[in-house]
């Protein structure tokens, strides 16, 4: 969809100036390495299923700052993945789209796991700050919204938060039904899209299915602590019912355990993105550590 897009776009510019013949040819350089880098978070749709599920529980209040700080663009289902379309031009952003904690640790290090304060938990942790700070410009607010919705949902997929020395799964490969893949992006992608592929009857599902008591059990807990959750799915699920033996043919069984997992995680992202953002109770995140 993202390829779509771009190719749309670019075909757009009708006259081509020198610059931006140069412009299209860095795009299309930056969109390769963008396919190529397959260290995305949750993909299209989860990105759009965590937001969808967010923005069914935001107050009056928040959906109207919401509009504001969004303007034409829209909705954050619209903006959900805007962190992974810029990264190509801002490689400084990468390390903020995951955590590497080891698989076999029970805490997070951060002179480890979160070198110079670049890494996921921190990066949620100050744009949250930014977004509730009255001295933000506005621009700035728009950044960190964008950032915010992103992030809380890449959080949430067990394999952002965990590494056996496999870059998050990524230099795992498997077949997922039959079709060659790799570990990260069976959990990023492909259990998602065959779960549901419509992302608003997914999280339309997911939270139709919530009970109250659910909503503020997940409500509570730091980043760090929503981190470590993440990364007990990675060990028990995502790499623990892993097949044994080299073929690592992911089918039926791991689909019937992995899915449960990728349902809850999506429905915990979903809520706890809303309550950062609906105001001083979510404020007090970026004031937890
Ligand atoms: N690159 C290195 N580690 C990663 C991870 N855990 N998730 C996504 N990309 C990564
Ligand atoms: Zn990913
Ligand atoms: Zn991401």
């Amino acid at each position: 969809m993202f390829t779509a897009a771009y190719i749309r776009s670019s075909r757009l510019s009708v006259k081509q100036s020198p610059s931006a013949s140069l412009r299209r040819a860095e795009a299309a350089l930056a969109l390769t390495l963008f396919v190529a880098s397959n260290a995305l978070g949750w993909g299209q749709e989860g990105h759009r299923v965590v937001a969808t599920i967010a923005e069914r529980h935001l107050t009056a209040r928040a959906r109207e700052r919401v509009r504001q700080i969004l303007g034409p663009e829209g909705s954050l289902a619209a903006v959900s993945t805007w962190a992974d379309e810029i990264r190509p031009f801002r490689p400084d952003t990468a390390p903020w789209h995951y955590i590497d904690i080891p698989i076999n640790a029970s805490a997070i290090d951060p002179a480890r796991d979160c070198p110079n304060g670049d890494c996921v938990t921190a990066v949620i942790t100050r744009f949250v700050a930014v977004l509730h700070d009255n001295a933000s410009s506005p621009n700035a607010k728009n950044e960190a919204l964008k950032f915010v919705v992103h992030f809380v949902a890449d959080l949430h997929q067990p394999l952002h938060c965990a590494d056996n020395h496999d870059r998050g799964g990524n230099d795992v490969h498997v077949t997922f039904f039959g079709e060659n893949a790799n570990l990260h992006s069976s959990w990023d992608t492909l259990l998602i899209e065959r779960i549901d592929p419509d992302p608003d009857s997914y999280a339309k599902r997911l939270d139709s299915a919530l009970t109250n008591s659910e909503i503020s059990t997940f409500e509570r807990g730091t980043v760090e602590d929503w981190a470590l959750e993440s990364h007990s799915a990675a060990q028990k699920v995502a790499y623990g019912a892993l097949p044994l033996g080299e073929s690592r043919d992911l089918g039926a069984d791991y689909f019937q355990t992995a899915a449960p997992a990728v349902d809850l995680q999506l429905q915990k992202a979903g809520i706890r993105l809303a309550f950062i953002l609906n105001s001083q109770r979510g404020a007090a995140i970026a004031r937890r550590e």
